[in-house]
This record gives structure tokens, sequence and C-alpha cells, in this order.
């Protein structure tokens, strides 16, 4: 799939931005500040509904302005989408596609898939589960409609048993515990699973990836740390092991006032060479790891649903090595990719490669040169 127009009112700094893009690669040169990130962020925010840089709508609409649009035109290999999001600081966003205004933003799911990297995703590696654990939900929510479904459900419920431990004792609520904990442990066994799955599939196939970054020189691996023992897939049994190690630690859980075990505590180990990556990489090892990590997405995405997601390179391709960048370069005949650059970047390298340059500036897309 690939993004082939947007068009953009008073989306950020962009008052009136209407483009066609390249089915390849594209490239945005423009100095700080001029709207690049915006540009990649109102693509994003057409695969989800929703900004990785802000949870309020209204940072979105132009400072002078009451209401935005973002609109796109997304080629697949079956048909064509239009995708369109009207933003009103007094209301509700609305999201129409093709013509069509959904009744609930989650069916926006599927519909565009994206893969974004940019330099915040070395947090991916090198902060805390919860970095992670929003990177999983993030990804397999893309494929798997269900699993956002499962994973709100869960949320909601856990907020619910978390302040009913505020305070209480478990004997004056053990029926309410009982239902939320048999509720809890259903939404979470199924979240367990999906997530089992998808780092099998993610560590396969993104060990081979940074095998190749690397020059075979860093052996990446995955490894899923549950916050208890997790050696069963079937739903049934593990849903019920996750009931009883709620009932179980319920005295703990109420001292603290939170939910100590369940998938909200689950985090990945991201190991090269056998040691972890959080703890030992260097910040270059960390940056390619998270690399590998985005690159497994689009294949695992291109395998899942069929057809490659559009790849968003924002602020990184400069910065990565010779050996690095060659890679990236293999993949952009097949993939949309979108870079953006503060610097020209070095064309003599893309030779051979199809690609459109743009510049920015003030959020304006000044001059476009097809290469
Ligand atoms: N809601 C908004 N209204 C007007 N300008 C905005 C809004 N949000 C961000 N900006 C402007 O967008 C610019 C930053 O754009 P960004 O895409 O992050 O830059 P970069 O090119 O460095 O990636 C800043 O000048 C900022 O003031
Ligand atoms: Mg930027």
């Amino acid at each position: 799939m690939y993004v082939k127009k947007i068009k953009l009112i008073n989306f950020r700094n962009y008052m009136n931005l209407d483009m066609e893009l390249n089915k390849t690669l594209n490239i945005f040169v423009g100095d700080n500040a001029q709207g690049k990130t915006n540009l990649l962020e109102s693509i994003y925010i057409c695969s989800n509904g929703k900004s990785y840089r802000t949870s309020k709508d209204r940072e979105l609409i132009n400072l002078s302005k009451t209401k935005a649009y973002i609109g796109l035109e997304v080629e697949k290999e079956q048909f064509t989408k239009y995708i369109e999001i009207k933003f009103d600081k007094e209301a509700k966003k609305r999201i129409r596609v093709n013509k069509v205004e959904l009744e609930r933003n989650s069916e926006l799911t599927g519909i565009l898939n994206i893969v974004i990297f940019s330099p915040e995703d070395l947090r991916l590696v090198k902060e805390g589960p919860s970095e992670r654990r929003n990177f999983l939900d993030g990804e397999i929510s893309q494929i798997k409609p269900k699993y956002k479904y499962n994973l709100a459900r869960y949320n909601k419920i856990l907020l619910q048993r978390n302040n009913l431990l505020k305070g209480r004792s478990y004997e004056s609520c053990q029926n309410l515990f009982d239902v939320w904990d048999t509720q809890l442990s259903q939404a979470g066994a199924d979240i367990i699973i999906e997530r089992i799955k998808f780092i099998d599939k993610l560590a396969m196939i993104s060990k081979d990836i940074h095998n190749k970054l690397t020059g075979g020189i860093e052996e990446l691996k995955l490894i899923y740390l549950p916050s208890f023992s997790v050696d069963i897939l079937e739903k049934q049994e593990l849903q019920l092991r996750l009931k009883n190690i709620l009932k179980n630690n319920i005295e703990q859980d109420i001292q603290k006032g939170s939910t100590e075990f369940g998938p909200h505590r689950d985090d990945l180990d991201i190991i090269i060479n056998g040691v972890s990556a959080r703890t030992f990489g260097s910040q270059g090892q960390q940056r390619t790891a998270a690399l590998s990590l985005k690159l497994a997405e689009v294949e695992l995405i291109k395998h899942e649903v069929g057809e490659y997601p559009v790849l968003l390179l924002d602020d990184v391709f400069s910065e990565l090595d010779i050996n690095r960048r060659k890679y990236l370069i293999s993949t952009f005949k097949e993939i949309q990719t979108i870079i953006t650059s503060t610097d020209d970047i070095d064309l003599v390298e893309l030779n051979g490669v199809e690609k459109k340059v743009f510049f920015i500036r003030q959020g304006k897309v000044i001059i476009e040169g097809a290469v």
C-alpha cells in the first residue's frame, strides 16, 4: 500500500497543503521546526486515529484556527481508500473512509498500515518496560483489531479492580473481586497469547535483519518476560492460572493498592550477543536494535496483511552508517518510504532508486524534484 495524496488544512503549521507522493521513496529536507515531523504525524494519525506525539487532538489544530483537516488517498492492491479526519476545537474528531463516517474510531485499524522510526524510538530499548509494552500493543493492534479491543477491556477492568483494592478488605468485597478477576483473566490470557505469538515471529525476522544490518557481527534475541510463569499456550488453562494468581495475591495487592500480576506488568528483553541491550548496549547498538525491530515489523505486516506498510523514517536516515543505509536502500524499491532530514541526503548513494525530493519551509512544501 502507499499514500498517493495528502491534503492538510490548518493542521499544525500547514495552512493548506495538497500534494502527491511518490510510490516508492520520498525525501523531505528542511531545517528544524519547519514541519517535517508534522507531515509524518499527519500520515501516522490516519493509521490509527491518534497521534504518537500528543493525546490532545486540539494541539493538532493550527493555533490561530478552530478546525483542521487531514485527507489521505491510500492506494492498496485491490482498491483505493480515502481517509479523512476532521478536527474541531469544540467537538470530537470525525473520521470518514471513502465518504462514509466511522461509527467508532477503532474501525480505522488496518486500513493504512504504518511503521515509523524516529530518534525517540531509542527509548524502546533503553527505557522502562512500559515503552516496550506500548510497542507490542501498538504493533499487534495494527494487525489484530481484536487485540486492541481486548486491551482496552483489560485496562478498564484493571482500573476498576485497582480502585476496589484501595482501602478495602477482601472479605467485604469477595464477590466483586471474583467477578473482576474472572473478566480480567479472560482478557489477560488473550493478550498474553497474542504477545507470545507476535514476539516469536518478530524474534525470527528481527534476528535475520539485525544480522544483515551489523554485517553478521551481532546476534539479536527477543525474550518475553511475563510477570508470572507462562509455559502454557492453552487459553482456558492460562486464564485459570492468572485468576488463581490474582486470588492468591489479593492481600498484597490490597496493601499496595495495585495489581501486581498480569500482562500490564510484562516486559520484553532485547538481547545482543547474549547480554541485555537495555543495560549493556551502546547507544549505537540500541539504535540498531530498535531499527531491526521496526524493520521486522514491516516484514511481519507484509506477512500478516499481504501488503507492505508505509515506512516513515523521521530524522534517522542520515544518522545511520553506510551499511545500515545500504540495507535500507535495498528495501526502497518495494516499500513506500518517507524520509525526513535536516541535511541534504547523499543522492549518489541513492542512484538507481526512483525517488522524489521535496523541501519544506514553514509549513510549505516549496520545491519538488523528481530524480
Ligand atoms: N498547533 C500548531 N499550530 C501552529 N504551529 C504549530 C502547531 N504545532 C506545532 N507547530 C509548529 O510546527 C513547527 C514544528 O514542526 P515539526 O514538524 O516538529 O518540525 P521539524 O521540521 O523540525 O520536524 C514549530 O515551528 C511549531 O511551532
Ligand atoms: Mg522533526
